[in-house]
Parts: structure tokens; sequence; C-alpha cells
């Protein structure tokens, strides 16, 4: 399954694309299964329909456990890292993890989850959040993470459009110096979630949190009833095995689905391949550190999944890069011998804010591989990871993905693939990607751009999207018929090696997290006195993008209250979404820029929002042209 020199690469890659079915059959029978496949691949993406090892039978946790047990029985799976650094770390052998994963697998079943039940899950960074996840996907429950920065009624929107019935939560969750009262926003948000029928506490903080009888139960408490025998369930290939929800151009998150096999092949297959994961060779290349939180598609893939299915130790860190000081991922990287780091250039910049004192107060030799994901890095960026982290002797891999791709798909494979700044490299083998012009023209050769998309599927694709089939081929599979579209767009330079320069919809990228522009404005719209309001990003020196938006307010707030009104605004984003979805800037203006036929022309006040107001386009065709000059003049 790995893959060694560029050589090996580019027969993999041309493997792939001769014969799909049988290069991924060869890799997936690395697994275990309880019942071989009868047919590797069926699919089409007009419905779209894709299945992919038909009739297999496998429990993914039976391969990221219990395989690991006879060779790895005591060696760590996780090394968990809190919060607060006086705080013990705690190391999870996979023989604990296995018997705390069927412990807690036991207690899902004592509380009436049974096989296909949904399972929502809102944590701290801790190990039991891995641990709820592998036990709901031990018993065939499926889960749905809940980041623990999103609003009560973002939780209960999630929970009422999975149907979950049971929600694992915490008193509390520390985060640099806050602390945030999870159990409490749980509760908020079930206010209208009908169908939970119960809740599970861990106990974290120990805030005071009301237990309210016959709904809610403390972990610990439920853990003493159980044992450590649970036998895993027996799962199809095609078994639901999460939903997560991620937001696009319209309307409310869409829950994106993946499955049992084919999710996990690719997942296992893609982190061994893109970090060269190879204990056993001469590199001895074991702890990952994954800095995202697991309430994300790359904790789920490259914290949780991934590595454990390879047999490595993965780095769960519950805290911030700043926390105590801004030295903090260089002292667990020391502090437990960290191999390979995968962060986003958002904490890059930002580190690279404060300067070298803290760096150069490291030792940082055990580092070998350095990972790069969720937005764009600029050069800048690329070259201070580079220089003051890696040495210059770690390669780098910009990793490009989405939460719908299940894993990586774009990538350099860590020194093997030249790499070029900024350059999120080559498709990995079985990955077929294609650049089209608006009207879905291929563009072929090299040193072109356009919009990017897949003409094949491979393991890890979305299957659909909860409960709304149509969603997910209209999202994805209607705007160029027959290819998945990924919503970046792309550039291909003459060496054929792929640039993603940003979404090409409405899809801000905020510190790498993905925030609609529609959910944002809904948001802002929803407090009173609020008209209309339109939400566009600007580039931001850390953030990637900020979230800048045009409020037309039913009175126009006089100075003194404007400023008021604006951290009203706020607070009713963070109160309906989250503090990640608040906007970075807010203008007061008498109108918006309309087509005649009522559409808002957001190419304007992007540019104006960049503070690019030389070159506005042709502006004749608005309604009423007047109404620029004037938010160009009061521009924030
Ligand atoms: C962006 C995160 C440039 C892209 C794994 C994509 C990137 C969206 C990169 C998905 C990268 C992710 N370079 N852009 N290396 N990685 N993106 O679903 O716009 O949270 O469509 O998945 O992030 O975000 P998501």
């Amino acid at each position: 399954m790995l893959i060694r020199t560029f050589e090996e690469y580019q027969a993999a890659y041309q493997k792939s694309v001769d014969d799909p079915e049988s290069f991924w059959a060869e890799i997936a029978q690395e697994f275990l299964w309880r019942k071989p496949w009868t047919k590797t691949l069926q699919w089409n993406f007009e419905e779209p329909n894709v299945k992919w090892f038909i009739g297999g039978k496998l429990n993914i946790t039976e391969n990221c456990l219990d395989r690991h047990l006879a060779t790895r029985g005591d060696q760590p799976a996780i090394i968990w890292e809190p919060n607060d650094p006086s705080e013990a770390s705690v190391t999870l052998t996979y023989r604990m993890l296995h018997d705390q994963v069927c412990r807690m697998a036991n207690v899902l079943k004592r509380n009436g989850v049974v096989k296909g039940d949904r399972v929502c899950i809102y944590m701290p960074m801790v190990p039991e959040l891995a641990i709820a996840v592998l036990a709901c996907a031990r018993i065939g429950a499926v889960h749905s993470v809940v980041f623990g920065g999103f609003s009560a009624q973002s939780i209960a929107d999630r929970i009422n459009d999975a149907k979950c019935r049971l929600v694992i939560t915490a008193d509390g969750a520390y985060r640099g110096n806050k602390e945030i009262p999870l159990k409490g926003v749980v509760d908020d948000a079930l206010m209208g979630c009908p169908s939970v029928e119960r809740v599970i506490v861990m106990t974290r903080t120990r805030t005071p949190v009301s237990m309210l009888k016959g709904r809610d139960v403390w972990m610990e408490q439920e853990l003493k009833q159980v044992t450590a025998d649970c036998p895993a369930e027996e799962m199809d290939a095609e078994d639901m095995l999460f939903i997560l929800y991620t937001s696009g151009s319209t309307g409310k998150p869409k829950g994106v689905v993946h499955t049992c096999g084919g999710y996990m092949v690719y997942a296992a297959y893609t982190f061994q391949n893109v970090f060269q994961y190879e204990p056993d060779g001469p590199t001895g290349r074991q702890v990952h550190f994954c800095t995202a939180d697991i309430g994300w598609i790359t904790g789920h893939s490259y914290i949780v999944y991934g590595p454990l299915a390879c047999g490595a130790t993965s780095l769960i860190f519950e805290g911030v890069p700043t926390y105590p000081d801004c030295g903090r991922f260089w002292d667990i990287t020391d502090k437990h011998k960290v191999n390979i780091l995968y962060t986003a250039p958002t904490a890059i910049r930002s580190l690279m804010g404060f300067g070298l004192d803290e760096v150069e107060k490291h030792d940082l030799s055990s580092l070998q591989v350095l990972g790069s994901v969720g937005e764009p890095i600029n050069e800048e960026a690329w070259h201070w990871y580079d220089d003051n982290i890696g040495k210059n002797r770690c390669p780098i891999v910009d990793t490009w993905w989405q939460t719908e791709t299940g894993g990586i798909l774009i990538s350099p494979l860590a020194g093997i693939t030249k790499t070029k700044p900024t350059y999120a490299t080559l498709p990995l083998p079985g990955v077929q990607p294609i650049l089209v012009d608006e009207n879905g023209n291929e563009i072929e050769g090299n040193g072109v751009s356009g919009n990017l998309c897949m003409k094949f599927p491979w393991p890890g694709i979305l299957r659909t999207t909860y409960g709304d089939h149509e969603r997910c081929r209209q999202t994805y599979f209607a705007t160029y018929p027959g290819l998945y579209f990924t919503g970046d767009g792309c550039l291909r330079d003459e060496d054929g090696y792929y640039r993603i320069t940003g979404r090409v919809d409405d899809v801000l990228n905020v510190s790498g997290h993905r925030i609609g522009t529609a959910e944002v404005e809904n948001a802002i719209n929803m407090h009173t006195g609020v008209v209309e309001s339109a939400v566009v990003g600007y580039p931001h020196d850390i953030k990637g993008q900020g979230i800048y938006a045009y409020v037309i307010a039913d009175q126009m707030p006089a100075d003194h209250d404007a400023d008021l009104t604006k951290r009203d605004i706020l607070a009713t984003v963070s109160r309906v979404i989250g503090p990640i979805a608040k906007p970075d800037k807010i203008q007061f203006v008498t109108g918006l820029p309309k087509t005649r036929s009522g559409k808002i022309m957001r190419r304007i006040l992007r540019k104006i929002a960049e503070g690019d107001t030389s070159n506005l386009g042709d502006t004749t065709t608005l309604l009423d042209p007047a109404v620029v000059d004037e938010i160009k003049a009061g521009a924030v």
C-alpha cells in the first residue's frame, strides 16, 4: 500500500486510471473484512449513485482497534495533551483504547442505541470524544459530531435534521483561558429537539449543570455498569458510518454522508501515503499530531480513522496554539516527540506574528513531515513553516480536499513529490481532476485555470446528503453533468501541478472554517431592525478571509448607536450560528447594488470590501447605480 518513490507513484497513478477497480480492490484487501465484497464499484454521477466494495461486510473499529492488538497492543494509540500544560497528559495504548471503546459502546447499548440510530456528539477535545465516535461505529450507530464552537441553534438544526436519539456531551470545555458551558448549550438546543431521549454527560470542567431526570445521565456512572466485552456489529460496506454537517452556498448546512467501507479504505490509504507513515521503516515515523478539531472532517479522517486504521499514534490536543503562550505547539512537539505535524495556514500565520523567540527555545528535531490543510497557504507562511519549523529538512504536504471527499485528493507525497510553495501539486492515485470553463467544457493542457471537478469516483466520495438526496445531486453533480463539482477554482501550471485558488461559489473560508454567505446573511437578518444584508469575504492577514457584511437597517442608526447596533448584530450571529461566523466588518448602507432582476451584484461588494474600487466594472445595468458611490464612500 505504501508508495516509496516517484516512479512508484506514477505507476500507481497509471494503474488507478487504467483499472480503478483492481487498483482499489488490491488496497482494500489489506483490511479486515468479515465477508469479501462481490463487486468493487458501481457508479454513475447522474443520480448520483456510488457504491464501493458491494456486499463486503466489516466493522471499521475492528480495523482501527482489534486487528492491532496482537502486534501493537501496548503501543500508544492516543496521546492526549490537555489545555492546561500543568495537567498530566494521557496515553492510551491500543489495548486500553479498545477496552474503553467497548465499554462506551456498551453504555450506548444500555441507553437504547441500536444499529442505524443517529447520535449527536458535542464534546471537548478529550480522548472520550474519539472514544464516543468509535463506540458509535462499534455498534453501527451513525455519529454526527458537532464542533464545540457552534451555537445551541446550530446543534438543534443538526439534531433535528438527523433525528438523533441520543446526545453525548460534557459539562464544559476548556479552550485557552475560556471555559465553555457545553451542557448548558445542549440544554438550550434540546428545548426544540423532540427526537432526543437521552443525554450522556461527561465530567470535564466541573461546571455546575442541570441534569434532567429521565433524560440526562453521567457518563462516569454509566461506565461503572458495563463490561469491556462488546463484539463489533457487522456492517455492510455501504452502511452509513457518519454524518458531518458542512456549509454550502445556499440554505442551512447539509449533512454529508460517508459510509463504512470506502471511507475507511480511503482515509487509511491517504494517511499512509501522503504522510509516508512507516513506523517500522528507517524513519520510525509514528507520532502524528493533527491540530484540527474532531468536529471537522480533518479530525475525523486524520485524528481518528486514518491514523488508527494504520496503527499510528494520534495526538489529541485540547487547547489552542497560543495558550498559555504562542510556543504551545512547539512544547507539545518536543514533549511527545511528534513526527508529523498537520495544521492549518491560519495557525501558521497567527504564530508567525509572534516572531521566532518561542520557536527558537525548542528543539523540534523529532519532526519529519509538515502538513497544511483547510485553505490556500500563502507563500510567506509556506516559507516560514519550512524554514523555522521544518528547518528546511521536512517536506511540506499542502493537502487539498473537502468534507465531501472524505480524504485528501490532491497533495504531494511527503519526500516523494517535489513540492512548490502554494501548490497542492498532483492528484493522488485514484483521483481524476478535470478543469472546466463556465459552460462545463474541459480545459485541456497545462498553464490553464478553471473550475475544479472530478470525473471518476474514489472510495471516500460522499454518498448523499442526509435526508435529501436531490440536494446532493443539485449541489455537486448538476452544475456540470457527469462531473463532481468541488466549488473551487484551480490553476494547473506548466508542469501539471495544481494550485487551488479558492471558492468560486458563495462559500467563505474563515480561518479554515467553511461558512456560507447565505447562512450569515440569514443570521444577520434575524436581528430586529435589519431589513436586508449582503455578506462577502475579503482578504484577511491571519484568517485568510474575513467576513464583511453590508446591512440595511430600517432606520439608519445614528453615529452614537451604530457601534452598539453592530455589537448587537454580532451577538445575534453568535447565537444563531456560533462565534466563528461573526462578521469582522459591518457597514450600514441604504441600499445594495442589484440588477434589474433583483440579484445582488456581489462582485461589486467584494471589490469594495477588498478596498479595490478603481475598477468596479460595468455598473450601468444596476437598478440604482448611485448606491455604489454611497457604499464606496462609507466603506469600513
Ligand atoms: C478549501 C477541509 C486550498 C477549499 C479539509 C475546499 C483548501 C474547502 C485546501 C473544504 C488547500 C481545503 N488549499 N484550499 N490545501 N484544503 N481547502 O470541507 O476551498 O472544511 O473546498 O474540508 O477548503 O473545506 P472543508
